[in-house]
């Protein structure tokens, strides 16, 4: 998969070299191009902004600047990052994975002069709150679209990921069985795969409904994820832990 970055601090972008991303960069299975904003520019001095028409704090991105840049692009699906968006979640991630080829543009400043919306797929936002540019949330989108490209984590790790089925993960427990008088949950050392299975999901449904109800408000129950819920609210009411 492609995934063009148009940016005017290309720098903030190194971070995605590291970890998981930079194993699927260095594979090949993500091609990152880093696009500088700047080079773009028709000034002397390099500038890519200007004062907003009307009055009012801030700078914006020159339109005729950012168009150059997406026009150097070609082909793709261009997404603008600004807090205006559609709020990203796995859904739209996985949307996203499925495409050969996308342009984030970072925003700075007040914004990008608001004629190149013709130019944009889509604007995403990474969630309620305003970032001083579009560069941490193309980093999120990176990650969060690069974990789903087939090979790059195992297929397994992905089904279980919070959200994948409309729910949050269960917890994770390694070695030591015993750490500062906390135990591992019994269950998950006793060998019982369908024990488990249901120890888990009942954990990811009383997690779910603890901390993230609104999911529970989108997502159907079938019978054994009501019952493994109920058992969960009874356990957790009667003696305020999650499981016996
Ligand atoms: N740029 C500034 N704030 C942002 C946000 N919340 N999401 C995406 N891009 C942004």
């Amino acid at each position: 998969m492609i995934i063009n970055v148009i940016t005017s601090i290309p720098d903030i972008l190194d971070a995605a070299n590291h970890g998981i991303l930079g194993h699927a960069i260095k594979n090949k299975q993500i091609t990152l191009n880093i696009i500088p904003l700047r080079a773009f520019s028709d000034r002397a001095d390099g500038r890519i902004d200007d004062r907003p028409y009307g009055g009012g704090a801030g700078m914006v991105i020159q339109p005729h600047v950012m168009s150059k840049a997406i026009a150097s692009i070609g082909k793709s699906h261009f997404i603008e990052l600004c807090p205006k968006g559609q709020r990203l979640n796995q859904k739209l991630a996985r949307s996203f994975a499925k495409k050969d080829n996308i342009t984030l543009i970072c925003g700075r400043y007040e914004g990008i002069d608001a004629r190149i919306e013709p130019l944009i797929d889509q604007k995403v936002s990474i969630g309620d709150y305003v970032l001083s540019g579009g560069e941490l949330p193309a980093l999120i989108m990176i990650d969060a679209i690069g974990r789903l490209i087939p090979g790059v984590i195992k297929t397994e790790s992905v089904e279980n990921d919070s959200f994948e089925n409309g729910l949050l993960d269960h917890e994770h427990y390694t070695r030591p069985e015993n750490w500062e008088e906390n135990k591992v949950p019994s269950v998950l050392l006793e060998g019982n795969h369908q024990k488990i299975e249901d120890y888990r999901l009942m954990q990811s449904l009383g997690k779910t409904w603890l901390n993230r109800p609104d999911l529970l408000l989108n997502r159907k129950l079938n019978e054994r994820e009501l019952a493994l819920l109920v058992k969960f609210m009874q356990n957790h009411q009667r003696r305020g832990e999650d499981y016996d």
